[in-house]
């Protein structure tokens, strides 16, 4: 594989020579912002939903976007055009930038760091979508702005590694009794035909796939609640699946350990990936 195509600042470089300054506020304080969008086919999908996403993240950070969000659109195709991939995620990333000495105070003339670098899909494995997930529950130990999309996701990096040393697939957060979501994806679950899913607000990120599977759903006639529920509501559900820009619509057939349902990837949970899979291709 080529070397990935990067933009930085504004050009265009390659991967090897796209440097940032060791003080740069993301490196230092986690302080920025993210987005990851999935192209399907050559085409972003959702890209306007992201960026708008990536302008709340900023807004709700005061963090100040280093050229209007169309720009940084019109860089993101430029970027994808010029890598020629056709099945590929544009990761971009926003800091407050870096070149003056450690502070905690905003600095009073920021110059943000923007980059964004696209490169190859890496798409759940076919085994992991036949076979489904399965999930060990951990406690969200995560702040409490959670729908921005902040760099700040160590949590969520240690979440995931437990999971793994658990023989598991991925996290399920967990606060108080109350499921959130999972690692890097959303959660949802289904009893007896009806979808449940976290509400949006600061416990969860209000996730595009979320927000386009919640549709689907409604467009199949599946009844769908947005409230929450806790471990043990969930230890009752006939299905469960999560979903995220890089994890799609993904099963999930184990929760520490036990089933979910007959542990085995339910209907509802195939009827939505299927549509899913159709929608990103504009079908
Ligand atoms: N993660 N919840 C969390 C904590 C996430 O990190 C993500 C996405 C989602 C799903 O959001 P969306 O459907 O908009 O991708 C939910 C990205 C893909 C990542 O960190 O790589």
């Amino acid at each position: 594989m080529s070397e990935p195509l990067v933009y930085l600042n504004g050009r265009f470089v390659p991967h090897s020579e796209a440097t940032v300054h060791v003080e740069d506020r993301g490196l230092l304080f986690a302080d920025g912002i993210y987005e990851v969008v999935r192209v399907y086919g050559g085409r972003p999908f959702a890209l306007d939903e992201h960026f708008h996403r990536l302008e709340r993240s900023a807004a709700y950070m005061r963090l100040p976007l280093p050229a209007p969000v169309d720009e940084l659109k019109t860089a993101a195709l430029e970027l994808l055009s010029r890598s020629g991939l056709q099945e590929a995620t544009i990761y971009v990333q926003v800091t407050r930038g870096g070149g003056v000495p450690r502070n905690h105070a905003f600095p009073k003339e920021p110059r943000p760091t923007v980059f964004m670098i696209a490169r190859e899909a890496r798409p759940p494995a076919p085994e992991l979508k036949e076979r489904g997930a399965s999930l060990i529950t951990v406690p969200d130990r995560r702040w409490h702005l959670c729908h921005v999309k902040s760099i700040g996701l160590f949590l969520n990096c240690l979440a995931k590694q437990e999971a793994l040393e658990a023989g598991a697939d991925d996290a399920l957060f967990v606060r108080g009794a109350v499921v959130t979501e999972a690692s890097s994806a959303n959660f949802m679950a289904v009893w007896g035909g009806e979808l449940r899913t976290h509400p949006e607000g600061e416990w969860i990120l209000s996730g595009i796939t979320r927000q386009v599977v919640l549709t689907l759903a409604r467009e199949a006639g599946i009844p769908v609640v947005e409230r929450p529920f806790t471990v043990e509501e969930l230890s009752l559900a006939d299905e469960a699946f999560i979903t995220g820009t890089t994890t799609e619509v993904l099963p999930v057939v184990r929760i520490d350990g036990r089933p979910v349902g007959s542990g085995r990837p339910g209907p509802v949970t195939r009827r939505l990936e299927e549509m899913y899979a159709a929608r990103v291709r504009g079908r």
